[in-house]
Order: C-alpha cells, then structure tokens, then sequence
C-alpha cells in the first residue's frame, strides 16, 4: 500500500474512533455537571489550580489522580481553559502553574446562575433517554412508533405521567431551556405588542409565560399542558394554567405560542396543532401564532450550528414522532394549516422565532 493511501486510512480510523467514542465526551459533561466542577471554579473566584480543584471536590482519595484526565478531555472540548496563574504560597515571581477556568459553555452550567442549562445537560444524558438509542437499528426494521417506545413501552408523555421523577427532571431540563429566553426576550418588543392574551401550548411548568408576564405586564398567559405536568401549580396574577390537549381544545387567546411544541410532532400532528392555533386565534382579526423552534438552514448556518441542529432531528426521531423543519418544510405546514403568511426571525441561538399570520 502506498504511504499516502495507508495515511488516509488511518486518517479515516482517527475520525471514526472520534465519533464511536463522543458519547464519552456527553458523560464527561454530565459527571463534570455533577460534581459540580464549574461552580466549584465560579466560587473560587479566579481559575483553579489542579490541586486546589482536587480538594474542593472533596473525592476518594484513590480518585484524585483521575482529575486531571477528566479535565484533559474537557478543556480540549472547550468546556475549560488552562491558564497560567502565579504559583500558590509562593513569591509570585517565583513562577506560574497551570489551572483551570471557565469558559462561555461551562458559565452555562452553573447551578445557581440564571440562565443555567445544568438541569438540561443531566435529563438528556439520563438512562431514560440513552437506553432508546439502542433499539434504533431494530426500530428501523420493525413497527414500533419511536425507539423511545421500544426500548420503554410506551411514548414519552405517558412514560412521563408514571414516573413522577422523570417527568421532573425533564420539566426541569425544560424550563432551564427557557430560561435562555431572558436574554433577548425585550428584543423582541414589537412581535408582542398589541397582545393582550397568549396561550403557550405544551409550555411545560409555565417558564416561558413567566418571563413574557415579566417582560410584557399587559399580557395574560394560560399554558396549555398535559395535566400531569400542571397539576399542582398554582396561578400567578397574569397567569393560568390549563391541563388539556392540544389536539381537543386550545383556549382562545390573541396569540398562540409554541415553544419546541412542534419539533416533537409529526408533519401530521402538526398540522391538527396548527388548525386548532388557527382556530383558537381566529376571533382576532390581527391573532398570531408565535413559534420558538429549529429551522434547519444548512446553506447559511455555521458547521457546528448545524450540526447541532441534525443532531436534535434524530433526537426528535428517537424519543418522540417529531423532526426537524427547513424553512421549506415550515412554509408548506403554515399554508396546508389555511394561514396565509410568516415571518422568520433567527434570534435565539439554534432556534428561530417565527410568526404566522391568519
Ligand atoms: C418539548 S416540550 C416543550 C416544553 C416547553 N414549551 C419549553 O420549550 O420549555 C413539549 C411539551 O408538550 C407537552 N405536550 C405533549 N403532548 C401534549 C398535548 N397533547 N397537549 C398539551 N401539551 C402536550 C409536553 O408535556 C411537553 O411539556
């Protein structure tokens, strides 16, 4: 074999391993996560140094050696940053040591902050949503509606209404995504303007509806839910809760919102939720409907966007009967719907904000 054909080959090697073994980088976050590594670095004040991190940790002691392997990998996914800090208990110009610091991914991560993806980062990685991925060759072959049902007998929702724990840890994770929505949610002014009721259909344990009765003092909201997950939450003073089904009855309102309500859908389930929008804002003349979801863009989008993007399509596959949507495919969901126009605004990050009008 010629030395650059046998260099390809184990160029190819490299890159396969690399994905066989990312799901080692998923857990890695997620016991980075649990033992609290990026408030340990916040609290610390300054970046830490290895055995400073391997006190605060408070580990058995046959563990300490494995610390520093554990931030390897997370400092070269970009989790951490090494810095150089002068040496502890020492003159400073006695010279520096290495230690770790945080970086925009992991000040996302800790637990006390607003907004913190913690919660998020440990329900996707909870045995629950990794055992479906097994079942996905099979799933493939055989009848089953979703890997998810495969591997747990029934879909997520009702899975959800069994299991009390599971069903809080992904309302957390949930709500810890919404919280996102704090950040640019003013911006967003003029899309809410001249509302002066909205429904969030499927908006978890009221997060989103929170921040917009903050944001927007003159709207009302009712969140529309599965009544297990709204079961014990009590009303705010500009907002109600509603256990229902969004495929029976959504509530009238001028504004219907939709946040990642539909990316879980199929094309079909779509288009119910979309005429019952249609329905519950078609008193108001000037009603909307607001949707927070992905739209796939792979022409424009940066590699790693869109990579992030196809990675929560066959999440959508796997764990619920949903997908990803172009703006291709939303157009043509809008129009079979009966609404006559929308308009897309990418401003949240993987997600765009897009409104359809009657
Ligand atoms: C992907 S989650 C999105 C949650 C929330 N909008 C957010 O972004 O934080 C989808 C939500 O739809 C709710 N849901 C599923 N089926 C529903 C139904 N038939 N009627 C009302 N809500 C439903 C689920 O309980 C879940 O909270």
């Amino acid at each position: 074999m010629e030395g650059d054909e046998a260099r390809d080959l184990f160029g190819a090697q490299s890159h396969l391993y690399k994905h066989v073994f990312s799901f080692i980088t998923s857990m890695s976050l997620k016991c980075v996560v649990q033992l609290g590594i990026p408030d340990i670095i916040d609290r610390h004040g300054q970046p830490i140094t290895l055995p400073d991190l391997v006190t605060a940790l408070q580990i058995h002691p046959a563990k300490t050696g494995n610390v520093h392997r554990l931030m390897r990998l997370m400092v070269h996914s970009g989790f951490f940053a090494r810095k150089q800090v002068p040496k502890n208990h020492v003159e400073a110009d006695e010279g520096e040591e290495e230690a770790y610091d945080l970086t925009p991914s992991s000040r996302l991560l800790l637990k006390d902050k607003v907004p913190s993806l913690s919660p998020f980062v440990v329900a996707m990685l909870d045995p629950a949503f990794a055992a479906p991925w097994q079942f996905l060759g099979n799933w493939f072959r055989g009848s089953e509606v979703t890997p998810f049902e495969s591997a747990h007998g029934m879909g997520i929702w009702e899975y959800g209404e069994g299991n009390p724990e599971f069903n809080s840890l992904f309302n957390k994770a949930m709500a810890s995504d919404s919280g996102m929505m704090n950040l640019v949610i003013r911006d967003c002014k003029p899309i809410f303007d001249g509302l002066s009721s909205l429904v969030d259909v499927g908006g978890g344990t009221g997060k989103v509806a929170r921040i917009l009765c903050d944001a927007f003092p003159q709207l009302k909201c009712t969140v529309l839910e599965l009544p297990h997950v709204v079961a014990d939450l009590p009303d705010g003073e500009n907002l109600k809760f509603v256990g229902g089904d969004m495929f029976q009855v959504i509530p009238p309102a001028d504004a219907v919102f939709l946040k990642l309500t539909l990316h879980a859908l199929s094309d079909e389930e779509c288009l119910k939720v979309l005429k019952k929008c249609r329905e519950a804002i078609a008193s108001n003349g000037q009603g909307k409907v607001i949707i927070i979801d992905i739209v796939i863009n792979e022409e424009k989008d940066e590699h790693e966007i869109t990579e992030a993007k196809l990675l929560f399509d066959l999440l959508m596959m796997v764990v619920v009967t949903g997908r990803e949507r172009s703006e291709k495919d939303w157009k043509k969901l809008f129009l079979e719907a009966g609404f006559s126009s929308y308009k897309v605004t990418p401003i949240f990050g993987l997600r765009s904000l897009i409104e359809v009008f009657l």
